[in-house]
């Protein structure tokens, strides 16, 4: 498959079967994540992989809404950024979020990307704060985000070029 196949087909994975992923698979959406493009080449991130299934639900409350999928998953990366190292640690951080979800659906491996920054517990506790105790991570590790992982147990529609919003391109000026 081409790139842009790739990239037509990868869609958010909620539902997994259950299965584990292959070590050889998991390794290689590891292995993009690291070759992201960071700011200066700072390389802010640390990546926790959790595959614990206690801790796996204990991630699927962090958030109100949006992380429930977590209790199903296979695994879950979640990406820290060092704020001590770049003031570019969240881009940083979306660029690796960004190469996993290719990586994992070129592989066939279902994934989501779960926002963890800026998002709140339903008790209302900052879900950075209830992570970071989970996960025992230091305090400038910032929490950017939670890729879920596992075998996909639901297939949504790649897109289709035709159907892009290609008026959101401007040509020459705005
Ligand atoms: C910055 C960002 C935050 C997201 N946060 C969540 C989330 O917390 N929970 C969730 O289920 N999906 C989340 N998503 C997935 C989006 O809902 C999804 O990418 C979007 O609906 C488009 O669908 P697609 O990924 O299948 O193309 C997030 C995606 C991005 C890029």
């Amino acid at each position: 498959m081409t790139l842009l196949e790739i990239m037509k087909h990868r869609r958010s994975v909620r539902k997994y079967t259950g299965e584990k992923i292959d070590e050889d698979k998991l390794q290689q959406i590891l292995a993009a994540a690291l070759l992201a493009p960071s700011g200066r080449a700072a390389r802010p991130w640390e990546f926790v992989v959790v595959k614990d299934r206690e801790m796996l639900d204990r991630l699927s409350i962090s958030r109100e809404h949006g992380a429930e999928m977590l209790a199903g998953a296979d695994c879950a990366v979640v990406v820290f950024g060092d704020e001590n190292k770049t003031d570019v640690w969240t881009e940083d951080c979306c660029n690796a979020m960004a190469h996993m979800y290719l990586m994992a659906s070129a592989l066939g491996v279902g994934c989501c990307w779960i926002q963890g920054r800026l998002r709140k517990t339903a008790d209302g506790a900052m879900t950075e704060d209830y992570i970071r105790g989970l996960l025992d991570v230091p305090s400038h590790y910032r929490l950017e985000a939670i890729m879920s992982l596992g075998i996909p147990a639901e297939q949504p529609q790649p897109y289709e070029l035709d159907q892009l919003p290609w008026e959101k391109i401007h040509k020459e000026t705005f």
